[in-house]
């Protein structure tokens, strides 16, 4: 088989890496891909950006692509799916119809209350007058999202009044382009966050193993929200009840509602959770793709050869696969960031110390680099640097000391990552 991934993360890289390790795959082509799947032996980059549908597509059909896994929400949204589909291409992705579930909290709001599905209280609205009324009315803290793609950035949880209400006048100003055309005003809910990656055929669902992510820039979860800085899994959180309870409260009924709205949804379809001490559960967001760093630790323990799912899932199979298979053990990813992110950073910076880390090892995920002469930083998350043990400690121990080979100007890394599973929460 020849697989095309299109995008260029750390979780793009940990699907080729995946993908190709098994004896079916004979070639990746990484779409535009990173400095470390350039590296990667049988994977090849190629330079199309990932919403040029036409230009994908006739690569796709040229080099008789077996399957197309799609990374990212942007060109899902923008409908990557149902333009390759109707080329006669198989495409792991959901369709632009599948896609708001992310693409628009408001959408996905609306289906989760119409399915009873356990979510937050909330209201939506298109204008700034009510919706400070609203805000008001219910006071804080309370929690703004801009209803559309924000790159994790159109989410507030708002501590003062006044913090609520600038940020629904930053929507509504224009800031997010169309994303901001409606606001989510949403209960604060309290916990712990958990990802739940499931693979679906639109029929059936199957969980992966539950994930934590670390999504703010700060030790102690303190600081401005990133798109994660290190992920464990499995999390003990998740629990072999909590999980079960997920699935008939959560994913069959998703996956039931987007039946109803005739939405064929094969892909991966990512529940965030707010899980309280008491073991309740609420479902913060949807995503519909893999969640990135998660996928960095949940790829290194699959033992089910990853092109097999994914194309059950494409042909609408998944029913007939035996249970998915995984390692003992656990797995842990630190992100190494460029200096300045989430804000402003710099880039072009090289990096040295990767296959002296490796040699540690541990698997260096890359996520915003570039391979010139030399591997140089390209964006604000630059490596993921995973450990696999027998337990949380030997993986974080592991991936901290793989770092400690790992140079770059400027490079921050959080040293507090499975604080909580170390019991230091
Ligand atoms: P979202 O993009 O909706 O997942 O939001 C991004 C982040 O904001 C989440 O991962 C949470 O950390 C936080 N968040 C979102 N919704 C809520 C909520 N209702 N209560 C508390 N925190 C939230
Ligand atoms: N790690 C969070 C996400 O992928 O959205």
């Amino acid at each position: 088989m020849k697989i095309l991934v299109v995008g260029s993360g750390g979780r793009e890289h940990a699907l080729a890496w995946k993908l190709l390790q098994s004896s079916q795959v004979e070639q990746v082509f990484c779409l535009p891909g990173n400095g470390g799947t350039a590296s990667l032996n049988r994977c090849k980059n190629i330079s199309l950006q990932v919403d040029d549908f036409e230009g994908i597509g006739n690569f796709a059909l040229q080099e008789n692509i077996s399957l197309v896994v799609v990374g990212p929400e942007v060109p899902l949204a923008k409908g990557i799916t149902d333009d390759l589909q109707s080329k006669g291409l198989k495409v792991f992705g959901p369709t632009k119809a599948g896609a708001q579930i992310e693409a628009s909290k408001a959408w996905a709001k609306s289906l989760m209350q119409e399915a009873n599905i356990p979510t937050a209280n909330s209201a939506v609205f298109n204008r700034a007058a009510p919706a400070k009324s609203y805000i008001k009315e219910h006071g804080v803290p309370i929690v703004i999202k801009a209803d559309g793609l924000a790159a994790g950035k159109g989410v507030t949880v708002a501590t003062s009044l006044n913090q609520a209400v600038e940020a629904v006048e930053a929507i509504f100003n224009g800031q997010f382009g169309s994303a901001g055309e409606f606001v989510v005003i949403e209960e604060c809910l309290t916990g712990q966050e958990v990802s739940v990656l499931a693979l679906t055929d639109g029929l059936t669902i199957r969980p992966l193993l539950p994930a934590q992510d670390h999504k703010r820039i700060g030790e102690g979860d303190t600081g401005e929200n990133t798109g994660g800085m290190g992920a464990y899994a499995p999390t003990p959180i998740a629990t072999v009840n909590l999980m079960e309870r997920v699935q008939k409260q959560v994913l069959n009924k998703t996956i039931d509602a987007l039946k109803a709205q005739n939405i064929d949804y094969r892909g991966v379809l990512y529940a965030g959770l707010m899980v309280t001490t008491t073991g309740e559960f609420k479902v913060l967001e949807f995503n519909c793709r893999f969640g990135d760093p998660e996928t960095q630790v949940i790829l290194p323990l699959l033992e089910t050869p990853l092109e097999e799912l994914m194309l059950a899932c494409t042909e609408q199979r998944l029913e007939e696969m035996p249970p998915i298979e995984w390692k003992q053990g656990t797995a842990a990813t630190v992100v190494v960031a460029s200096g300045g992110y989430p804000g402003t950073y710099e880039k072009g910076k090289v990096i040295t110390g990767i296959d002296e880390a490796e040699a540690t090892g541990v698997t260096v995920f890359n996520a915003g680099t570039q391979l010139k002469q030399q591997l140089i930083t390209d964006g604000g998350r630059v490596l993921n640097v995973t450990g696999v043990g027998e337990n949380f400690e030997q993986a974080l121990q592991l991936a901290y000391a793989g770092i400690e080979k790992i140079n770059f100007e400027g490079m921050y890394y959080r040293r507090d990552i499975g604080y909580r599973v170390m019991g230091n929460g």
